[in-house]
């Protein structure tokens, strides 16, 4: 190959890997678009009435990434959930419990991954594979209709605390 050519088909490359590097961002940004949220003096409140069955929403609280999950049929219910009505929601401080890295979450397979030692948790944060030694942490919770505020515990909360299901 002369050097013209393999030039050539260096940048035909290393355009097509650009475009699949955006189009990878474009999805995930797509996928981790927060839902309506306002945030103050340590609370953040976020309104799950917009949030679609298995698309990871991701909010911030405190500093520390929120995941927002709102489950389908098909996902086991849990008593990690928060219920709203009929709809079930998995909320979780968004680092894993091994060494702290951001999961990702693959609506493929429902589950969550973390690509730093390959620890893997399901819909529900329970850990399921790899280094992980405990579930996401819920954080503190109250609901206030169809929204959830974070950094208040209401009794839902305080349930799971008293069931050793959150510390
Ligand atoms: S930090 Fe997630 S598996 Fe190690």
């Amino acid at each position: 190959m002369n050097e013209e050519r393999r030039d050539f088909l260096g940048k035909a490359l290393g355009g097509v890997a650009g475009i699949g590097g955006i189009a990878a961002l474009y999805a995930a940004k797509r996928s981790w678009d927060p839902l309506p949220s306002v945030k103050a003096a340590g609370f953040t409140t976020i309104d799950l009435s917009a949030a679609e069955e298995n698309v990871l929403h991701v909010d911030k609280w405190r500093g520390k990434p929120i995941f927002v999950l709102k489950k389908s049929a098909d996902m086991e219910p849990n008593d990690r959930d928060i219920v709203i009505g009929e709809d079930r929601f998995h909320v979780s401080i968004g680092l894993c419990t091994h060494l702290g890295c951001i999961p990702a979450y693959l609506p493929g397979e429902e589950k969550f991954k973390c690509a730093c030692h390959g620890g893997e948790f399901d819909t529900s944060g329970q850990q399921t594979f790899g280094p992980p030694p405990s579930p996401l942490v819920v954080p503190p919770f109250k609901i206030d209709g169809t929204k959830v505020v974070l950094g208040e515990a209401g009794p839902e909360y305080e349930q799971m605390k008293s069931a050793g299901i959150t510390a």
